[in-house]
Formats: structure tokens, C-alpha cells, sequence
């Protein structure tokens, strides 16, 4: 359930984490890359934290609330593992949002080997996924930075370049 890093926690997300997430959710710079853009209400944020408390009721895992050790109070993003649908597959999805504050720390990088580590040890998963658009070279960078490999290209938003899909199987 709860996880540590060396620097960071990651725990089940609370519906007490609604503020928060719809504070991160709703910045308009961690949602450059958002072909959705940033969210306006808070009812967007409720109905995320909704998806993401049924997704760890039923599947027993799913996105960790996100802090740092020396401020465990503090949740600083959100991110993990959680079933997806695309290409015609449901995938195990790896993805992340941390607030601006928390970047450029290798925090995502950190969050993301452990995410895949749970995917390949607890779930025993065969692959992990993970969709990025094709400008956003900071999440190209932190994918690559854990070994996860280009396979192919999605065709998800009208009118706009494709996406890249990355993928990472077991050692
Ligand atoms: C993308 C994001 C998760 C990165 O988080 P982070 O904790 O800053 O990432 P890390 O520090 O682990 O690694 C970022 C890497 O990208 C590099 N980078 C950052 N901006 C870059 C840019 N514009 N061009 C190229 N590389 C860039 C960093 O130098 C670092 O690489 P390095 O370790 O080799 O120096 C964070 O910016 C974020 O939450 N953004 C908003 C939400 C989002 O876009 N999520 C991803 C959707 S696919």
C-alpha cells in the first residue's frame, strides 16, 4: 500500500486530498503538455479523486498521494500505476503531476523507478506503459532516464502530432 523512497513517501490518496489535488490540477503550468488543459472547478478534481479511490478499491492499487520524507504532511504530486485503456488494450499506465515546487529534484524519476519496481515485484506485471506528448522533453527525459523504450505512436489528440508510447518490461 504505502511506499518510500530514499526522499520520498507515497501513500494511497485520502478524499481529504481534494484541495490538493485540484490546486496541482488546476495550475496551468504543470498542465503545459495537457491536451485538456488545467482544471476550473473543483468538481474536476472530486471526480479524478473519485476515479482514483475506486481504482484502489477494486484493484488494490492505483495513484499515491506524494511527499517528501523531511515533509510528510506536505503532498508535493501524484502519480503511480493504474490500468488505462489505449491502442485497444487496457495497459498498466505509469504517470505523475507533481506541483511545480517539487521540479527539477529528480523527484518524478525517483517516484517512477519505484512505481516500476512495484509493478514488476507486487503485480507482477509483464510491462508497464506510459504515454507522453512529443514536446514534453522533461517527462521524454525522466522515461528514458528509467529505461523505458519508444514503441510506438498514438494518435490521441485531433488535429495534433501523436503521442509517444513508451513501454519497460521486466529485467
Ligand atoms: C514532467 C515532470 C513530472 C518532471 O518532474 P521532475 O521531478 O522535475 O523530473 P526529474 O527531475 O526526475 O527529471 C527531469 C529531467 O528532465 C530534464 N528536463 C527538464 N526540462 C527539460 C526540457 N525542457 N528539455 C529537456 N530536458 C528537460 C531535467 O534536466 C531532468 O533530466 P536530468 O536528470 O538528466 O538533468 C514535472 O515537470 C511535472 O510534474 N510536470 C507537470 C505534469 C506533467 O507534465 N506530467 C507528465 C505528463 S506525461
Amino acid at each position: 500500500m504505502q511506499r518510500s523512497t530514499s526522499r520520498l513517501i507515497l501513500r494511497p490518496p485520502r478524499a481529504d486530498d481534494l484541495a490538493c489535488v485540484f490546486a496541482i490540477h488546476s495550475d496551468p503550468e504543470t498542465n503545459q503538455y495537457n491536451p485538456a488543459g488545467p482544471m476550473t472547478d473543483i468538481s474536476q478534481a472530486a471526480s479524478m479523486l473519485d476515479d482514483w479511490l475506486s481504482h484502489w478499491r477494486e484493484k488494490g492499487f492505483g495513484q499515491w498521494a506524494i511527499a517528501t520524507r523531511d515533509c510528510p504532511q506536505q503532498v508535493i504530486g501524484f502519480g503511480g500505476l493504474s490500468m488505462r485503456m489505449y491502442l485497444d488494450v487496457e495497459r498498466l499506465n505509469l504517470g505523475y503531476r507533481f506541483a511545480v515546487s517539487g521540479w527539477g529534484q529528480g523527484y518524478a524519476t525517483e517516484l517512477s523507478l519505484s512505481a516500476l519496481d512495484y509493478g514488476f515485484d507486487e503485480l507482477n506485471a509483464a510491462a508497464v506503459f506510459a504515454v507522453v506528448r512529443p514536446a514534453h522533453m522533461a517527462s521524454i527525459r525522466v522515461l528514458e532516464k528509467i529505461g523505458m523504450q519508444r514503441i510506438e505512436s498514438i494518435d490521441d489528440v485531433p488535429g495534433q502530432p501523436p503521442s509517444r508510447v513508451y513501454k519497460a518490461t521486466r529485467a
